[in-house]
């Protein structure tokens, strides 16, 4: 591995942050996002917050509070030798209604601050402007990324953060997992739907204001600082036809390309041919601006970030089972295991991916996600012996070395989910697990928040400090 190899680890606001009323902070997406039954729905667009009962648990308002424990958790992951950190920011911190012309002054010295504390230990920050994140006025008031008013306020937000850390940071991720509005619309990018209206349309504006507005940050933060590494993020993973039958190999292309509309879109600069007729074939006519085409095209990002935590399958006669746990629809790989929430683990999946990846675009990657969720018990001396974690990060680094060493794919760094442990996404679980760092919470909101070094903080922090190759 290359000698500046970013070895880290990457967390969220939405997921960790917490501190939802401290700091003049505007009210977020995640915020009523709630635990239980009710969570799906609401974040797949078809249940309005509005309407959830009043006992509804919000677990994303207190999170793990990494906003009171920042300090404490970034001296540990200094510990492990952490050469970067990957996080985000959260827009309503900085700009609690999104429509605000100058910045909260709080939000951006709380990131001021703790920016400063990972450069004092030599971690290099990488920035995610938008994780599944949004003010939710934008979300009431304009419908968030289905209005193309939202390009504007996000650049307005993107302008503010550029300038402001200009000299501190040198990695930006304009979207974490832009593609993932396909799938979880609410969560991924505030968007709910209208009884009966044309959802596919809906989206698809959607992802056209996100691509159009990342496009403009690349152009912005290129002027701001030409220093700047700005990159896309998709939810990657190859789709594997389930046999070899033409068939289920041509539906497992048209899956993947779902996937890399939008890096095609952001990497290569234009529409795909597949992507232009698919829209044509669905009618669907999307309200574009007058240099949008243009825009996409003269700024493409530097880099491509991407979270890897499961290769996908597809049969095109949809016959047989389902792949558990996943909200990118797959058929049962009977070759893999699974984790105890049904997700598959191939690590020579990532190997694969990041080929496939770097074959399509040529431009360094970068892998900001992957990990296992697991449960995990402390003993009675509260220690956590999670060889299962380890044994599976091992094997996608493995891979992940193979990727760049045998096969020469140009790799910037590896940044393991949840390296304190945080709030599931899809679930809004505590008990799912990816940390190096143990945090005492349960799903229900107690404990105290106590933070515990894991059998895997040890073992990571050898294999930083080896490069990898003490894994070999
Ligand atoms: C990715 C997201 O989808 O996967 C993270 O970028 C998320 O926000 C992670 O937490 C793991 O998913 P989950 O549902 O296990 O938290």
């Amino acid at each position: 591995m290359r000698k500046d190899f970013l070895w880290g680890g990457a967390t969220a606001a939405n997921q960790c942050e917490g501190g939802w009323q401290e700091g003049k902070r505007g009210m977020a997406l995640v915020d009523v996002i709630p635990y239980g039954e009710n969570r799906m729905p609401v974040m797949e667009g078809r249940m309005d917050y509005r309407e959830l009962p009043a006992d509804s648990i919000y677990p994303g308002r207190e999170a793990i509070d990494l906003y009171g424990h920042y300090k404490e958790d970034i001296a540990l992951f200094a510990e492990m030798g952490f050469r970067c950190y990957r996080f985000s920011l959260s827009w309503s911190r900085i700009f609690p209604t999104g429509e605000e012309t100058k910045p909260n002054e709080e939000g951006l010295k709380f990131y001021e601050a703790l920016i400063d504390e990972l450069l004092q230990y030599g971690i290099e920050p990488v920035v995610t402007i938008c994780h599944f994140d949004i003010p939710l006025n934008l979300v009431d008031k304009y419908g968030s990324w289905r209005n193309r008013k939202v390009i504007d306020f996000y650049l307005n937000y993107c302008d503010a953060v550029f300038r402001y850390f200009k000299g501190k940071v040198r990695y930006w991720i304009t979207f974490n997992e832009i593609n993932m509005l396909m799938h979880l619309p609410f969560m991924g990018a505030g968007i709910r739907f209208e009884q009966g209206e044309n959802e596919l349309a809906v989206k698809y504006q959607a992802a056209h204001n996100e691509l159009t507005a990342s496009a403009y940050a690349v152009k912005l933060a290129h002027e701001i600082n030409p220093e700047y590494q700005v990159g896309c993020m998709l939810a990657a993973g190859s789709v594997y036809p389930y046999s070899c039958r033409p068939e289920d190999v041509w539906e497992s292309m048209k899956r993947d390309r779902e996937n890399y509309f939008f890096i095609d879109v952001q990497a290569r600069g234009e529409y795909p041919a597949y992507a232009k007729k698919l829209l044509e074939q669905k009618g669907i006519q999307l309200e574009m601006g007058p240099w949008d085409t243009r825009i996409l095209k003269e700024h493409t990002v530097d880099f491509i970030s991407l979270s890897y935590y499961n290769s996908r399958c597809v049969r095109a006669d949809g016959q047989g089972e389902a792949s558990g746990g996943n909200v990118f629809a797959s058929a049962k790989n009977p070759y893999l295991e699974c984790s105890q929430w049904g997700w598959p683990i191939d690590p020579l999946g990532l190997r694969i991916t990041l080929n496939a990846l770097y074959d399509r675009y040529q431009k360094p990657l970068f892998i900001v996600e992957n990990g296992l969720g697991a449960r995990d018990e402390p003993d009675e001396n509260g220690r956590i012996a999670d060889d299962y974690r380890i044994d599976y990060l091992k094997a996608h680094i493995l891979a992940m070395m193979d990727a760049a060493d045998e096969d020469g794919v140009d790799l910037i760094g590896y940044t393991p989910w949840g390296c304190v442990d945080l709030i599931s996404a899809t679930t809004g679980e505590m008990s799912k697990r990816y940390g190096f760092i143990y945090v005492d919470k349960d799903d229900k909101g107690n404990g105290t928040w106590k933070r515990v070094r894991k059998k895997s903080f040890f073992w990571y922090r050898e294999v930083i400090e080896a490069n990898g190759e003490n894994l070999r």
